[in-house]
């Protein structure tokens, strides 16, 4: 498929949404298995305090748990929530039995310390799979939850048939929640992945050296506008993860003009978000089969 999105540009746009719909239709049968053998899958949502947008998302992600056939218990604590309220709730997840991930939806108000709470959790039930032993697991290629974004832009590359096993990759940035996860992940030995990583940031003077060079770049800095078109050579296949809001107001790390170069393009909106969330439900059932000793579908 060939989409034009402006006059000048003829990149391939690659949406999020077919991806994500394929590997939710993938999770059915094995959710509806789990279901028959008495582990229904459980992801636990807790939101601290009232921003109506966080609220929002958890809506979102429980109603698409309950069109998968997963439940979706959820704990609202109001905006004054202590610490100790919060890990309370971690805890009470972590010990049921019928949960089989968890997700506190960020960001939480200032007197939580996230990564401490995040610090409490049962690392099998972090299906951001952010927690320091799923980052290990991640360097090891031990199975366990695999971070949402860099899990969702495998997928993405994968479904539209952009191999990268073999090739040069460059990841603009090299943070915990996205670059450095992502170059763990596009570097491990399999097909979809195999990748020759590059990373760079603010090391690295002269970056678009590496991004010019690499046949696929992936935009991981939240710095708006920070990938130009110059940065790239035709043909490149362009990735759009990093993110900055201002307000309500999405402002991606990639330049429009880039479609007027890139050979392959995710979109300014509904690119890897879609992927991220389908990659929630997919850790969650992996974490339920796991739990339940089934064995984990060959990627
Ligand atoms: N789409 C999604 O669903 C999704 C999910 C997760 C994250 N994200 C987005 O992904 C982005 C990255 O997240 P993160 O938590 O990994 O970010 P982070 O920890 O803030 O890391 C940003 C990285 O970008 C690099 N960088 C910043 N400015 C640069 C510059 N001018 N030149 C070169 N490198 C530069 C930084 O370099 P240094 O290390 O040298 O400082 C750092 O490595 C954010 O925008 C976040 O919103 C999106």
């Amino acid at each position: 498929m060939t989409t034009t999105v402006s006059a000048a540009s003829t990149a391939r746009l690659l949406p999020g949404k077919p991806v994500a719909e394929a590997v939710l239709a993938e999770l059915a049968p094995r959710i509806a298995r789990l279901s028959e053998a008495g582990h229904r899958p459980g992801l636990a949502t807790v939101l601290v305090g009232d921003d109506s947008a966080s609220a929002g998302y958890i809506r979102m992600k429980q109603d698409k748990a309950a069109e998968l056939g997963m439940t979706s218990p959820h704990t609202h604590l109001p905006a004054d929530a202590t610490q100790a309220d919060l890990e309370a709730v971690i805890a009470k997840y972590n010990a049921a039995e019928d949960v089989h991930g968890i997700l506190v939806q960020h960001p939480t108000p200032p007197q939580i310390d996230f990564d401490a709470a995040m610090g409490t959790m049962d690392p099998d039930k972090d299906v951001d799979g952010l927690h320091p032993l799923n980052m290990g697991r991640l360097a090891l290629g031990m199975p366990g939850p695999i971070p949402c974004t860099p899990a969702g832009i495998e997928a993405l590359l994968a479904y539209y048939d952009i191999p990268i096993a073999g090739r040069e990759v460059c990841i603009l940035g090299r943070g915990t929640t996205l670059g450095r996860p992502l170059a763990l992940l596009l570097s491990q030995k399999r097909p979809t992945a195999n990748a020759a990583v590059t990373v760079v940031h603010t090391g690295v003077d002269d970056w678009p050296r590496y991004t010019r060079r690499a046949e696929v770049v992936i935009a991981a800095a939240g710095v708006p506008g920070i990938l130009q078109p110059e940065h790239i050579s035709a043909g490149t296949t362009v990735v759009g993860g990093g993110v900055r809001y201002e307000g309500r107001k999405l402002l991606p790390d990639v330049d429009e003009r880039c479609a007027e170069v890139a050979g392959a393009i995710t979109p300014r909106v509904g690119g890897v978000g879609p992927t991220t969330i389908a990659m929630l439900f997919r850790n969650t059932v992996e974490a339920a089969e796991r739990r339940a000793g089934v064995s984990r579908p060959v990627a």
